[in-house]
């Protein structure tokens, strides 16, 4: 009877556990961050398949239409162009001095996804 009881409330956590992960906006992005495959292949980098994912997984949670934290929204390929072109993307993901220091109280984001941003940037910026 014990072992049903326990059997009983595993399941039971589990499924509100399962419920949870699935309120969040890595969630909702999750068709774009399965896509992060090239990670050190920087040859021929597109916004929709290496950059986009990278910043729905680590920027959007705060950059986003409802949050906006310092007025910025990543959701779109234009949100994120206007950070390029006034030069502070590249400062603040490399932590430069003088700059805010972004993904905001998370590590430094790993070299190879830098070195694709800043791939992506010398292409230049494509919507691609
Ligand atoms: C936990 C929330 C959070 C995350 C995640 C986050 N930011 Fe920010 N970001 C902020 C806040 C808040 C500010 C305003 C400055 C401050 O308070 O530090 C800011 C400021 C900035 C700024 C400078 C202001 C401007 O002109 O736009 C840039 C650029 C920026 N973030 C880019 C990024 C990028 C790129 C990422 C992902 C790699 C990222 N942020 C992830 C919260 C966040």
């Amino acid at each position: 009877m014990k072992k049903v009881f326990l059997f009983f409330i595993t399941i039971s956590i589990i499924l509100v556990v399962s419920q949870c992960t699935y309120h969040n906006v890595e969630e909702y992005y999750a068709n774009t961050l399965d896509t992060i495959t090239n990670c050190g292949d920087t040859i021929d980098v597109s916004f929709s398949k290496d950059v986009f994912p990278l910043v729905a997984d680590h920027c959007i949670s705060c950059h986003n239409d409802i949050t906006q934290y310092a007025g910025r929204n990543y959701d779109s390929y234009e949100g994120i162009l206007e950070v390029v072109e006034n030069g502070k993307l590249l400062k603040v993901i490399n932590h430069e001095p003088g700059y805010v220091q972004m993904p905001k109280n998370a590590d430094k984001l790993a070299q190879c996804y830098i070195d694709i941003i800043e791939a992506w940037i010398r292409q230049g910026s494509k919507d691609n």
